[in-house]
């Protein structure tokens, strides 16, 4: 039985079968989440759902690049339902705690109905680090910072990490 984040995280790994590119991707996505989850003082539980999430949020990659030869958002969010039920069905959370971070991984492409701190996060954490591995240009990561972040942690470290602005309002 699979009782907290780190054994999660332990397990996603084992799983990625030593696609590193796979495992330092969610890696920085789940030290984003939860950092910028702290920092936003959420709720115990609703922190594990969003670490557990961001963990296992690409969890269709390898699956969808097989079947699909392409990571299309939409695919994933579909083909990751499944896996990530089967994924949870060993890992120690409550039923509702499973069904949010299941919604959250089959949502993790999908921009609009945001209805959480949980789901805001983990799109800010995940288009942090896309914003470096897909060497997104200057002005997606500006209109990035007008439509989709909403955090003040999420605001400033894109501020900070992609536009030269530091301000010092921590
Ligand atoms: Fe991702």
């Amino acid at each position: 039985m699979i009782e907290n984040v780190a054994a999660i995280i332990q397990k996603m790994i084992a799983m990625s079968n030593g696609n590193l590119h796979d495992i330092n991707h969610f890696m920085k996505v789940y030290a984003f989440s939860r950092m910028i989850g702290l920092r936003e003082g959420l709720p115990e539980i609703t922190q594990t759902i969003l670490e557990a999430a961001a963990a296992i949020h690409d969890i269709a990659c390898p699956l969808c690049r097989e079947k699909y030869r392409n990571t299309n958002g939409n695919l994933q969010e579909q083909e990751g339902i499944p896996l990530a039920q089967n994924f949870l069905s060993d890992v120690k959370l409550t039923d509702e705690m499973k069904e949010r971070i299941i919604y959250l991984v089959s949502h993790h492409h999908t921009y609009a109905g945001v209805d959480g701190m949980d789901y805001q996060i983990l799109l800010e954490a995940d288009f942090l680090v896309n914003a470096d591995e897909g060497k997104m240009p200057l002005d997606a990561i500006k209109t990035a910072r007008e439509r989709l972040f909403k955090t003040k942690t999420g605001i400033g470290l894109l501020d900070s990490m992609y536009l030269g602005l530091y301000v010092n309002n921590l």
